[in-house]
Order: C-alpha cells, then sequence, then structure tokens
C-alpha cells in the first residue's frame, strides 16, 4: 500500500524521535508500530489478531483490556490486565465542574485513580487547576504514569502520587490546600456477584469496599474534610442504591450544599451514573 506525503512525513519524525529516545532497534520497531497503526499489509495476520480478540471477549475479558486503549472524554488513555477501565459514567463529574465555576488556579486532588482518567479529563478542562492523581495499587499506578507522559504531548498536565488513602499523613502537604476532591472508588458490597469482567478481571481492590460497599468512601470523606479548603468542594461517585447513605455521611461531616446527581443516559449492566457532591462551607475541620 502506498503511502501519501503527510504519513511519510510522521513515520520519519517518528524515526528521528525513536533513535534519539535510544530505541535500540528502531527501524524493526517502527515497522511494527506502521504495522499496527498505520497500514496493515499482511491481512491474513490482521484475521487471526480479530479472531484472537474475539475469544478473548467471548472469554469475558473487558474489551478495553483487550483493545489497550479506551477513549473517556476525548481523551486516548491505555489500560490493560490489573488496572480499572474507566466508564462513561464518571464523565457526570466533568459535566457537573463545567457548571460548577470553581476559582481559577485550586488545587484538586483525583483519589482512587487508577489509570488517571478523571483527573486528567479535569486538566483538559480546566488547565488552570493543578490536579493530583492518587493512586495506591503499583500496576494501576504504572498506568497512570503511562498516561500522564503520553498526554503531556496533548499539553494535559496532572501529578501523580502512588499513596493509600488510608494514610493519612501521606496527605499532610494538601491540608487545608485543596478546592476540588473527586473520586470513583470501589463502592461494590463484597456479597455482589458481578459479571464476569468485574467479578474476575478486574483487581478486587478496584471494585469491591466493605461489608456495604462505603469503606472507602467513608474514608475519602474522613480525609476530604482534613485537605478541603473553605468552600472546597467533595464529589463522589457511587452506587444509586447508595444515595441515601452518603448524603447521611455527607451531613454527619458538615458538608453543605449537598446534590445527589444521577444521569439515567448513562446506564449500562453496570448501574446508573451517580455522584455525591458537598461543599465544606464551614471552614477547618479536624
Ligand atoms: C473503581 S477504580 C476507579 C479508577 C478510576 N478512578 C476510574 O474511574 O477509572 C478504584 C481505584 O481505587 C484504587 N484504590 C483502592 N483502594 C485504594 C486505597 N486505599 N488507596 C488508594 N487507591 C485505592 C484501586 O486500585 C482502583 O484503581
Amino acid at each position: 500500500m502506498s503511502l501519501g506525503k503527510y504519513e511519510q512525513e510522521v513515520i520519519a519524525q517518528a524515526r528521528v524521535m525513536l533513535e534519539a529516545a535510544g530505541v535500540w532497534d528502531s527501524d524493526s520497531d517502527l515497522n511494527s508500530l506502521v504495522d499496527r497503526f498505520i497500514v496493515r499489509a499482511d491481512k491474513q495476520r490482521a484475521l487471526e489478531e480479530f479472531k484472537l480478540a474475539v475469544s478473548e471477549r467471548c472469554n469475558r475479558i473487558p474489551l478495553g483490556h483487550i483493545l489497550g486503549t479506551v477513549e473517556f472524554d476525548e481523551l486516548p488513555l491505555v489500560v490493560g490486565s490489573g488496572v480499572f477501565v474507566p466508564r462513561p459514567h464518571s464523565t457526570v463529574i466533568h459535566k457537573w465542574l463545567d457548571d460548577a465555576e470553581l476559582d481559577k488556579g485550586i488545587r484538586a486532588l483525583d483519589l482512587c485513580a487508577g489509570s488517571g482518567a478523571i483527573g486528567l479529563a479535569i486538566a483538559r478542562r480546566r488547565p488552570d487547576m493543578e490536579v493530583t492523581c492518587v493512586e495506591f495499587e503499583k500496576i494501576a499506578f504504572n498506568y497512570l504514569n503511562r498516561n500522564i507522559a503520553r498526554l503531556a504531548t496533548k499539553d494535559v498536565y496532572v501529578n501523580a502520587m502512588q499513596a493509600d488513602i488510608y494514610d493519612s499523613k501521606t496527605f499532610a502537604p494538601f491540608r487545608h490546600q485543596v478546592g476540588l476532591i473527586v473520586a470513583n472508588p470501589p463502592y461494590v458490597p463484597q456479597q455482589v456477584r458481578l459479571q464476569p469482567e468485574w467479578g474476575n478481571h478486574h483487581p478486587t481492590a478496584a471494585v469491591y469496599s466493605g461489608a456495604d460497599g462505603l469503606d472507602l468512601i467513608r474514608q475519602i470523606t474522613s480525609l476530604a474534610i482534613t485537605l478541603l479548603i473553605t468552600g472546597g468542594w467533595l464529589v463522589i461517585e457511587h452506587g444509586e442504591d447508595q444515595a441515601h447513605s452518603v448524603r447521611e455521611l455527607f451531613e454527619q461531616y458538615q458538608l453543605s450544599e449537598i446534590q445527589t446527581v444521577i444521569d439515567r443516559e448513562v446506564s449500562d449492566t453496570t448501574g446508573t451514573s451517580v455522584m455525591t457532591v458537598g461543599c465544606l462551607s464551614n471552614g477547618v475541620k479536624a
């Protein structure tokens, strides 16, 4: 297949970049990348790979893990085995953010960040914010760093921090410094059986969270009120049947302007898109 002038230029530029990056067999790697992403010269091999992918999907491997990428809020993210595949459900957070009129230049935390989808999408929409994505699991943290590096090429920037949200001391530098905390934590009760994609092929720590599914949400809320500035916002995704409990929890910590947002247009076998937001309007706690 003959390549156009622009494609040839892009490939020539890629050769220079691979060599400059110290890739040791850059020609061979370049050929593989061109074959995978620009032309499939070998149609028979393409068909074989298609059949293998279908067989994996029949084994209920998540589509994102097979494709190796997922589009989230217009961001092309890399994902794979060992990391949670971001769901469109979480874009409810970004729709809220677009209307929220938060101050410019505030610090934001994405707790339980996984591949970094939510934090990176915030940074794309609000480049004035200083976003830090927090994740404790090594594999997920590696994907987070890959996505951060790759999206820097699109001028989207966030920081990464490997930390357990139960380790409050780690968060000392953020104490009363943060204007926005978002989280899509694990929230499935441990006795619930899920589709194999979630129950068997996602890390347990990415999905389950204690007997009522609220362990992580309780920890995030208690941590958040020590980190938020007065007027700062806490935004947590959860299951629809958990809305009442999450509101009660927010009230217990004296958050105000509490609102549960449900987006029924984003709904699938994993549930409906639901989040609760609250504001720390009374200032310093704990
Ligand atoms: C439901 S996944 C969501 C990932 C990401 N926010 C998204 O929407 O794609 C929850 C993430 O929380 C992480 N996690 C679980 N417990 C944690 C803890 N104690 N501290 C930090 N991260 C944790 C898991 O490793 C997983 O990546």
